[in-house]
């Protein structure tokens, strides 16, 4: 049967600050720029999430969006939003806050939620700025 892609966007603020610990405010600054400011800044992010299945012939829809909404909001946008990365978010402690690990944590949190709706998950995809973004297609995807 015929697979169609089916993409989700929901958006949150939140603030972060990329730092490795062992290193000095120079050092931080060196390799992350301003986004080591040690107090703090946020960004609004942009999260798209693209599921894979098949169109239901009785409904026509591959999966309905509001419970795709339903299921990003209750476990990803209402931990994230308005909130500080390094230090308030459950999946992303001891993680450098960047946008790669960000998606990659959204991927492991949403995933069994998508899978228990007969759909696959496909892409996570985060726009920290409007100049920047990262994909992740999970771990099948990696050679
Ligand atoms: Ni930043």
């Amino acid at each position: 049967m015929s697979k169609v892609f089916l993409t989700r966007r929901e958006r949150f603020n939140a603030a972060h600050r990329m730092f490795h610990e062992g290193w000095t405010d120079d050092e931080n600054m060196q390799v992350y720029g301003k986004c080591s400011n040690p107090n703090w800044h946020g960004h609004n992010y942009n999260l798209f999430v693209t599921v894979k299945g098949s169109v239901k012939p009785d409904i026509g829809y591959v999966v309905n969006l509001k419970t795709i909404s339903k299921i990003i909001n209750e476990n990803v946008i209402d931990k994230l939003d308005h909130k500080n990365i390094n230090i308030e978010v459950d999946f992303m402690k001891d993680v450098i806050p960047s946008a790669e690990n960000l998606a990659i944590a959204i991927w492991e949190q949403l995933e069994p939620h998508i899978i228990a709706l007969g759909v696959e998950l496909h892409c996570v995809k985060i726009e920290e700025t409007e100049n920047n973004y990262v994909e992740y297609f999970g771990i099948n995807d990696e050679i």
